[in-house]
């Protein structure tokens, strides 16, 4: 019986939610642990393409349970939004979704105030202004309002209203324009809808525990942008790393078996801050276009990158990764060469660990290393014998050098674009 937690190793889009939908075959329950709207995973089940914010992708699983946990902040509003979209397809979402009680709900005066720093240049992080930041500061702060709340009838306004008044003075004195009517008798009627879905989930997973059941956590964003171990300040503001996947559910660390990490063959970020391995150059353009590198969220172009070794090491051991799935390694056919930092140097000298403050890490210069490209694709490929010798002397280095196993490897975006390779770690936790 595996418990497994599959996250992100960089700064997001790595592919989770391919990943996440092909290995929920093997599992009952797929739960999300953090964050909000601001993810986009997306999936193919052949010619469909679903894009997945709040939802985890194991809804498209007939028969799986998904969840969504209390370490999420919800947007009902999105929610029900992603709700139909995904019944317009067929999905049985009313029946498969649970969502916890003790998440926190998004309101639109929290979009209202990320304006004050987000319309700032000196102080924007180019977040996703979906309100994610500061629905988790009033979750810190102790002024959230819960899932629970919302469905209280008797005691929801005066939470609501009390909230808002607050906001809106904290708005004015920014200068900006309150945004935030007609909230009331809208999330009222959101509210019932969600009523029926609405449990609570770290009961359902001790009892599914119990029952021997096993549970895939699907990480939203990626460790570089965990809000203590990312490139703070720009990163989100949840626990992306494995650490989150307990207390963003109630799971406790005993009953976790192993963490997966998913990596792109190379490696890319969206919005602002630090990225050692940016290529803002011809090639840095060809992996946009390659591999097709714009947000599926807010539609802007990632910035793109060659895959970094000290930063995998750095997520591989704040994870403890079991192994690694290695997405995208298409993208990369067709170069002649491809480069891999393999070191970070401040002020001429090497370093070993990951800088933390702001300034250091600005200041890291990349060391590369460049590998022989691959003469002929990998698209498609789903054995790791048939891929090009080089192609399999990369996914190698890549092992060697961050220390972990690579024990799946994507080479498309399909379900059946994927291997895992026999005899590894991965194919252990999976099987299991
Ligand atoms: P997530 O946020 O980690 O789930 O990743 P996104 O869905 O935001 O971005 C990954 C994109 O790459 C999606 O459009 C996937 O369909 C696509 N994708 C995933 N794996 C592969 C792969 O191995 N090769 C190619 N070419 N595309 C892939
Ligand atoms: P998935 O799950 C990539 C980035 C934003 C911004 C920072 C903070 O699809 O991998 P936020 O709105 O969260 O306060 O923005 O985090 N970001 C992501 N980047 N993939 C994501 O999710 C992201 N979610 C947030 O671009 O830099
Ligand atoms: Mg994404």
């Amino acid at each position: 019986m595996s418990n497994l937690i599959v996250l992100g190793a960089q700064w997001g889009d790595e592919g989770k939610g391919k990943i996440v939908d092909l290995f929920s075959e093997r599992f009952d329950i797929i739960a999300r642990y953090q964050g909000g709207h601001n993810a986009g995973h997306t999936v193919y089940v052949g010619e469909q393409k679903y894009v997945l914010k709040l939802i985890p992708s194991g809804i498209l699983r007939s028969g799986r349970v998904a969840v969504i946990g209390n370490g999420l902040v919800i947007d009902p509003v999105a929610l029900m939004a992603e709700i139909e979209m995904l019944e317009e397809l067929g999905v049985d979402v009313r029946g498969q979704l649970k969502i916890s009680n003790r998440a926190h709900v998004i309101f639109p005066f929290h979009r209202m105030v990320e304006r004050i720093s987000e319309d700032s240049p000196e102080k924007a992080i180019g977040t996703t202004s979906r309100g994610i930041g500061p629905a988790y500061e009033d979750k810190i702060g102790r002024r959230g309002i819960r899932v629970a709340d919302l469905l209280d009838r008797d005691n929801f306004k005066a939470h609501y209203t009390g909230n808002q008044q607050d906001k809106r003075k904290i708005a004015a004195a920014f200068g900006i324009p309150a945004t935030d009517d007609d909230v009331l008798a809208k999330y009222a009627e959101i509210a019932e809808k969600m009523r029926p879905m609405v449990c609570d989930t770290a009961a359902l997973f001790a009892a599914a525990i119990r029952a021997g059941k096993r549970i895939m956590l699907e990480g939203a964003q990626g460790t570089m942008l965990d809000v203590d171990h990312g490139t703070y300040p720009y990163v989100t503001s949840s626990s992306a790393a494995s650490g989150g996947a307990c207390t963003g559910t109630g799971i406790p660390p005993t009953k976790i078996h192993g963490v997966l990490g998913v990596s792109k063959a190379y490696i890319t970020r969206v919005g602002g801050g630090p990225f050692p391995s940016e290529d803002l150059g011809e090639r840095g353009e060809f992996i946009r276009k390659a591999g097709n590198e714009y947000g599926s969220v807010t539609g802007r172009p990632r910035r793109c990158g060659w895959f970094d070794v000290p930063l995998l090491r750095y997520t591989a051991d704040v994870n403890g990764f079991d192994s690694l799935i290695i997405t995208k390694l298409d993208v990369l056919d067709g170069l002649d060469q491809v480069p891999v930092c393999t070191g970070y140097k401040i002020d001429g000298k090497l370093v070993e660990e990951m800088p933390a403050s702001q300034s250091a890490l600005a200041r890291i210069e990349p060391v590369f290393e460049s590998l022989p490209g691959w003469s002929k694709p990998t698209a498609g490929i789903t054995d790791f014998n048939k891929l090009p010798a080089e192609a399999r002397g990369y996914l190698r280095f890549l092992e060697e050098r961050t220390g972990v196993e690579i024990g799946c490897v994507s080479t498309g975006p399909e379900r059946n674009q994927t291997m895992v390779v026999k005899g590894s770690r991965m194919e252990k936790l999976l099987g299991a």
